[in-house]
């Protein structure tokens, strides 16, 4: 089995994400590590203990982590993930926050990394400040994975907090740098433009009703805290006509890696200093720089095997 760690800030697709890999048959998840982002940490934990209890997985620990960025300027996502972070669906049986582990989500990172060297998958989808304390505390946590797979970032100067950066490095640019400067395992992004404004990421509303009405318990969980989020994207057809998500995606390459149709090794960097532009990654394409490529960009992924992830997940 692929043994995962999953850094979230969960909201409602870091939630999707979850799912998805408790529900691989070939993926083990080690742990769920949090962090501030979409909402504050302790609720970031409370909303996958949530996932978790929905799954029947509260075996999975998980790890409270950093509660502010790198430089301590927190702004959150509450307006598009809900106050809860997770669609505001009262939960009449919240689980325990004494099931939070213990230890902190960084030392639990470099501990784990340890125990599995080589082997661990990490797949973070929410601020990369719980990746950033890792490498500063041990320099040789990166070498000791297998990969990291990142949803943040943006290939076209296309964001959503300013007009040229993503979430997940606009919260913190500081961590962003550091990850794509120090990780020196095999790096995979999902960048934000191919998970929103792609036709090869999107899902028709038909299709994606049909998912939302699988009538299971998780099935029925999933469409809960979705449903404001879908309700307004159909309304005002932000993006376009079809469904898209973030946070999955980046689950199921690292998952199904085979479901990446096309992919470019690039040098990227983030702008920390830009007037108008922090937060914005910035990729090399023509290698001007003469810099050796640091990440690889997934850029088309195969959306039948992706519906069939979402299918699987729910049924
Ligand atoms: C990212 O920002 C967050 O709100 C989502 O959970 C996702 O990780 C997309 O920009
Ligand atoms: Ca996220």
């Amino acid at each position: 089995k692929k043994l995962m760690v999953l850094d979230v800030d969960c909201g409602c697709d870091d939630a999707q994400a979850i799912m998805l890999a408790l529900t691989r048959p070939n993926v083990q998840v080690l742990g769920i590590t949090c962090v501030a982002g979409n909402v504050g940490v302790d609720q970031v934990c409370r909303n996958a203990l949530r996932v978790l209890k929905v799954f029947g997985r509260l075996d999975v620990p998980v790890f409270r982590g950093a509660d502010v960025p790198i430089l301590g300027n927190h702004v959150d996502a509450r307006y598009w993930h809900g106050q809860d972070g997770m669609g505001d669906v009262p939960d009449p049986d919240p689980p325990g926050m004494e099931l939070v582990q213990s230890e902190h989500a960084v030392t639990a990172l470099l501990r784990l990394s340890k125990e599995h060297p080589g082997e661990i998958t990490l797949v973070a989808v929410a601020p990369l400040t719980n990746l950033a304390l890792a490498v500063r505390m041990d320099p040789e946590f990166p070498a000791r994975l297998k990969e990291l797979v990142i949803m943040g970032g943006n290939i076209n100067a296309r964001g959503r907090v300013t007009p040229t950066a993503e979430f997940n490095f606009a919260y913190d640019s500081e961590a962003a740098h550091m990850v794509l400067h120090s990780f020196t395992c095999p790096v995979t992004d999902l960048p934000y433009e191919i998970c929103r404004f792609s036709a090869h990421c999107g899902i028709s509303w038909d299709e994606w009703d049909k998912i939302m009405a699988i009538p299971t318990e998780r099935g029925k969980f999933h469409a809960s805290i979705l449903a404001k989020g879908v309700a307004r994207e159909k309304a005002q057809k932000v993006f376009s006509d079809f469904y898209h998500s973030c946070d999955p995606f980046a689950l199921m390459v690292a998952a199904r890696p085979d479901i990446v149709l096309e992919s470019e090794d690039v040098y990227a960097t983030v702008e920390l200093r830009g007037e108008v532009t922090r937060g914005q990654m910035v990729c090399d394409y023509r290698g001007i720089w003469k810099k050796e490529p640091n990440i690889r960009i997934v850029k088309k992924v195969d959306m039948q095997a992706a519906k069939q992830m979402f299918w699987d997940a729910f049924q």
